[in-house]
């Protein structure tokens, strides 16, 4: 059985809600919080056995390490043995919000199941009111990846976690749709340079901004080196269910055209054909299922829209799924990030 905690609205710590949640969370049991990214699945980080019923319950691969939460900048020092000046400009810059830093791990803070191991704990601090209050609540660092079954699309809402994890988790707080819509920006300082291990809700002209004389490399980019990775990006992650394919153009009419064209054929082929598109241009496709992440005008709205979009198309069935794609710059580039992985890293190019 999993408890619903109706949290929308104001809540602190003293709420009842948040008390009966966080003390789930003392006892070792796994409790479902929205944060301004995504839902996270929060266990006591400090607890293995909780710690390792995550895994279990996501079925998530156990070489992939986890994010800590915390409500109160203080809660770091005891979590890392350092944090350098500039991660330190970071942090007052964009916590709390969706950064989260991999910085070393004081030994025996969190279970070593947190870190798979690593000589390393990536922290975050998240900007919402209701997992501020759970967090502050339970007075421990929380361990949480996002809330879906590994490969899924993450949740951005409460329902969302209920398909995923309903029965396999004591207990979900629901405070209404996440705002940001994508992951948190995972970032390490090695070298001197500051590398994106993995795109998200702070864009790379942003740490630049708050950064000018330090490098930053965005993910994927060779850093002149060994470049250190986020475990999580080898994974096939956010997959609808369906084939979903990637179609990359520069002239939008062509693009659509392509696209149509594969969903007709595809349709002749008895596949239920889906598309992912931008509100811009959704009325220009013939399929069984037509889902739109958001505006290419305002790519804020695509990124809060698209994993919500990618779960529309599993619900309408979709077996052959055209996406468009966005520039990847700003938001566009973790937007793209997600997509790709959706796709397997399938691409029509138009
Ligand atoms: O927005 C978010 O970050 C959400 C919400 C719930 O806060 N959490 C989330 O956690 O996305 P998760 O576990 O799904 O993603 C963790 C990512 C993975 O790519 C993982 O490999 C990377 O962070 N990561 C965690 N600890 C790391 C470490 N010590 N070194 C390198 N990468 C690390
Ligand atoms: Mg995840």
């Amino acid at each position: 059985m999993t408890s619903w905690f109706q949290a929308e609205g104001q809540v602190d710590a003293f709420s009842p809600v948040i008390q009966e949640a966080s003390s789930l969370l003392r006892k070792g049991e796994l409790v479902a919080f929205p944060t301004e990214t995504v839902y996270g699945l929060g266990a006591d980080a400090r607890n293995t056995a909780a710690v390792e019923q995550i895994f279990t319950a996501k079925g998530r691969p156990s070489d992939n390490p986890l994010i800590v939460h915390i409500a109160e900048s203080g809660q770091l020092d005891g979590l890392v043995s350092e944090c350098p000046e500039p991660i330190r400009k970071l942090l007052s810059a964009f916590w709390p919000g969706p950064l989260t830093v991999v910085l070393p791990v004081r030994p025996g803070a969190v279970s070593p199941r947190v870190t798979a191991g690593l000589p390393t704990v990536g922290v975050r601090m998240p900007a919402h009111p209701v997992a501020l209050a759970l967090l502050r609540a339970a007075d421990c660092p929380v361990a949480a990846p996002s809330a879906n079954r590994s490969g899924r699309p993450s949740p951005t809402r409460a329902e969302h976690v209920r398909e995923d994890l309903g029965g396999r988790i004591a207990g979900i707080v629901d405070g209404g749709p996440t705002g940001v819509g994508l992951e948190s920006t995972v970032v390490e300082l090695a070298g001197g340079r500051l590398h994106v291990l993995r795109p998200g809700g702070i864009t790379a002209a942003q740490l630049r901004e708050t950064l000018p004389e330090i490098p930053v490399e965005a993910a994927g980019q060779p850093a002149g080196g060994e470049a250190p990775k986020a475990p999580g990006m080898k994974y096939a992650h956010y997959a609808p269910r369906g084939r979903m394919t990637l179609a990359v153009g520069s002239d939008p009419g062509q693009v659509c055209a392509a696209i149509q064209a594969q969903l007709d054929e595809a349709r002749r082929r008895g596949e239920r054909t889906g598309v992912l598109a931008f509100a811009e241009h959704a009325g220009w496709y013939d399929a069984d299922c037509i889902a739109v992440c958001g505006s290419l005008g305002d790519l804020t709205t695509a990124a809060r829209g698209l994993y919500d979009a990618l779960r529309r198309l599993d619900e309408g069935g979709a077996t052959w799924i055209l996406a468009e794609t966005c520039p990847e710059e700003g938001l566009g580039a973790a937007i793209m990030n997600r997509l790709r992985k959706a796709a397997a890293g399938r691409i029509l190019a138009v």
